[in-house]
């Protein structure tokens, strides 16, 4: 079986806070699975980056009086920094606006280029003549032909939802001055994505990795005909078109973003001494997206690699997941209807909104709902009453009780076998669904395990009956550390609280594989414990909830 395992999560655009949306669909799917595999002492690695072209973000730098340099910059890090504290781990967090990635980028436009599939054509674009500048995507705003919304960008519009092609949008205006733009000629540059139209369908069909409902609709896609795609910007944000002829222009971000899951993967594994391309090419490759990116995703991208002829394979699995509603509604930073994470992670802990976007997000296009009294319920009635009860319960006998000391264990009864019997039931169950990115049925299933091991407790009332005392600490103590694993992926902080109280070291060498082994012996000193998870009071909810819909 092969443990090369690399691990990419989208991009996300540095022109804005990552919001519980991203999280939910994306990074921390990946994350779990990425944490999962490391315990089970696979070589996998967790690469990201910000996306930091293109015209928004150029627009959002020159409102802001900032350089884009700059602007992006502090995006940058804000991002990692409100990962970090989520306890999402990259092995590398790196940027598309990367000396790397450029390369990168031109080496696959020279290429392209260079075998026809990517060819040149004129075309009419907006042109600013008092800003002097030509005006793609977003620097064009206007009204909506469908809703007649004022001030939206020409690309689609946020009132309704529609999206609409260049020329669509009603009464057209440059972002910048305000004024009417006209209509230059400009030579840009087109990659011929309908030319691959058959090689992505067989690619498609032949790959049983891709999850089936997405790929239906993209090989539908493919059957009404596919566009080529215009990947020139007239913008000076963005990574130069490698030809003299193109002086000013830059690749569209498309383009060059994805580029930098490879970009990156190299220069980390650089640095790591290894030789990226070869590790690239015999690995595992997992590209975690939301279902908004899979058209980039499923098409532009492989579409890219294959006529590259492969020198760069492409991706095994690319799990898509849907949108994360707010109270049933989408977010909206505009309306207000919006959780940022670091506005969560200043009210709750990290691993309570890991703990519940775990256990609601399917690995399917469906759309997923946040709500805060759910999210109460969930933590209150799982996590501390089913998870944290049962652990400080143990722990907390043994310590009061037998000094802190596991007792020596007698012959197994009927209920400490099937205990045993369930720890190694449990490992592999939850590891078969983790292992095909059914996450939320994994952690459903360590939970049942939870529960078990709280009847366990009950029917065996050690505080009652000194006899069953001895192997009730014993098989619960190591059912506890058995927990400690299986959860480590979905909960780490916790988890590592809870080693330093069973006073264990770091469990991550002992891994996946031996979470069922009866490993702490009789004799073994816990350290003292308190409860890791603390029920959520309403009132913080109610407060939370009053937030929701004000703007500012
Ligand atoms: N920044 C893009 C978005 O948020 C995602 C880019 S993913 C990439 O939609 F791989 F293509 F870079
Ligand atoms: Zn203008």
């Amino acid at each position: 079986m092969n443990k090369k395992i690399i691990v990419t999560a989208a991009l996300p655009y540095a022109n804005g806070e990552i919001h519980l949306g991203h999280v939910a669909s994306t990074y921390l799917p990946a994350d779990i699975f990425v944490k999962f595999l490391k315990l089970k002492h696979y070589e996998a690695f967790y690469i990201c980056a910000t996306d930091d072209y293109g015209t928004p973000i150029l627009i959002r730098a020159e409102q802001e009086r900032k350089k884009p340099e700059d602007y992006v910059a502090y995006w940058n890090e804000r991002d990692y920094k409100d990962f970090k504290d989520l306890g999402i781990d990259f092995d590398f967090f790196y940027k598309t606006s990367s000396k790397e990635n450029e390369e990168m980028a031109q080496y696959f436009f020279k290429e392209l280029y260079k075998k026809n599939y990517i060819y040149k054509k004129k075309i009419l674009q907006p042109y600013c003549e008092y800003d002097r500048k030509f005006l793609p995507d977003r620097y064009v705003i206007g009204t909506c032909p469908y809703c007649k919304a004022e001030n939206q960008y020409s690309d689609g519009c946020e009132k309704c939802g529609k999206a609409f092609e260049p020329g669509e949008v009603l009464d057209p205006r440059c972002a910048l001055c305000g004024k009417e733009p006209t209509n230059r000629e400009t030579e840009h540059y087109f990659f011929a994505l309908s030319r691959f139209s058959y090689k992505l369908e067989e690619w498609l069909k032949e790959n049983q990795n891709l999850q089936e409902e997405v790929k239906n609709y993209v090989l539908n896609w493919i059957k009404n005909g596919l566009k080529d795609w215009d990947i020139t910007r007239d913008i000076s944000w963005g990574i130069p078109i490698p030809l003299d002829e193109a002086e000013g222009k830059v690749l569209y971000g498309w383009f060059e973003n994805h580029l930098c899951y490879i970009s990156s993967t190299l220069k980390y594994l650089k640095e790591k001494k290894m030789d990226g391309k070869t590790f690239w090419n015999s690995s595992i490759i997992y590209h975690f997206i939301g279902k908004d990116i899979v058209y980039h995703h499923y098409l532009f991208l492989p579409a890219m690699r294959l006529g590259m002829d492969e020198e760069y394979k492409l991706p095994d699995y690319i799990p898509t997941r849907g949108h994360l509603l707010l109270h049933n509604q989408k977010f909206s930073k505009s309306r207000g209807w919006y959780v940022s994470l670091r506005e969560y992670l200043d009210s709750f802990p990290a691993d309570y909104l890991r703990f519940y976007l775990a256990s609601i997000t399917p690995y399917s296009q469906t759309d997923v709902n946040f709500d805060w009294d759910e999210f109460l319920i969930k933590v209150n009635n799982e996590l501390v009453a089913n998870v944290g009860n049962f652990i400080y319960r143990t722990l907390s006998f043994i310590y009061n009780r037998l000094k802190g000391k596991v007792p020596e264990p007698k012959n197994l009864d009927k209920l400490d076998e099937e205990l045993v019997e369930e720890m190694r039931r449990v490992k592999e169950e939850a590891e078969n669904r983790i292992i095909n990115n059914e996450i939320e049925k994994g952690l459903k299933r360590i939970l049942e395990f939870s529960d078990k091991c709280n009847r366990y407790f009950q029917q065996k009332e050690p505080w009652a009956r000194e006899e069953n005392v001895a192997n009730c600490l014993f098989y619960s103590i190591n059912a506890v550390k058995c927990l400690s694993l299986l959860l480590y992926p979905y909960l780490p902080f916790s988890c590592r609280v809870l080693w330093t109280q069973l006073n264990l070291k770091d469990l991550i060498h002992e891994g996946w594989d031996r979470a069922d082994e009866l490993s702490i012996k009789a004799g073994h000193e816990i350290s003292k414990p308190f409860p890791l998870f603390k029920k959520i009071d309403k009132v913080d909810i109610e407060r939370q909830k009053r937030k929701l819909g004000r703007i500012g």
